[in-house]
């Protein structure tokens, strides 16, 4: 199976979580690891260049920090440009038909927040729906995705303990993570 992840972390060189998922994530040979912002300073996405990425592989993993209970806007922007009328949707828009996709997200806030009666209310399951609804639109797979909770309580010991969860995350099968 060829995984691509694509980051989207505004600052990776400040991040603490992020690097070390994707450090981790790296070492995997069948792994293509790329981080949106640094590929595109000036946020102009090459669409041909992410179609043909997206087609070469089977899962495209999404990773980023959540950021006001969403993904930082670069993501957004590569769904924008990337699933386009004809390619992804429309007639003979069929290209992300078995394609897999999941999250991978860092959040501030502990899993005891994310649900109905926390702090924050909701899942990040019912946050993530207009995700989930893009990718179920154009035909993919939308896998449960990767969390990781209150980040900034995390010791390095539990940040390397999450890294190895998700090598093993991203490489399971869809069976496995469905079930
Ligand atoms: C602009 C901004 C918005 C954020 N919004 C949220 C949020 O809505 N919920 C939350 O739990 N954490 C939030 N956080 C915390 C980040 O999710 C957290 O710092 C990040 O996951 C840490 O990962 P990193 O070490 O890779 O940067 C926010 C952080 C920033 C900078």
């Amino acid at each position: 199976m060829n995984i691509m992840i694509i980051a989207v972390h505004p600052r990776i060189s400040e991040s603490r979580v992020n690097r070390a998922l994707a450090n981790a994530a790296m070492g995997e040979a069948n792994v293509t690891y790329r981080d949106l912002y640094a590929e595109y300073p000036d946020w102009c996405i090459d669409a041909d260049k992410e179609h043909q990425l997206i087609l070469a592989h089977d899962r495209i993993v999404l990773q980023f920090p959540l950021y006001w209970y969403s993904s930082p806007p670069l993501l957004k922007k590569w769904f924008d440009d990337v699933f386009t009328y004809g390619w992804a949707y429309g007639p003979g828009g069929n290209k992300l038909h078995g394609k897999e996709f999941a999250n991978a997200t860092t959040a501030g806030g502990t899993k005891n927040a994310y649900r109905s009666g926390g702090d924050n209310e909701y899942t990040l399951s019912e946050l993530f729906r207009p995700i989930e609804r893009t990718i179920k639109r154009c035909g993919g797979t939308y896998l449960p995705s990767f969390e990781v909770y209150g980040v900034s309580e995390i010791t390095d010991d539990g940040l390397k303990q999450e890294a190895a969860n998700y090598v093993r995350f991203i490489q399971s099968s869809a069976f496995a993570l469905a079930h």
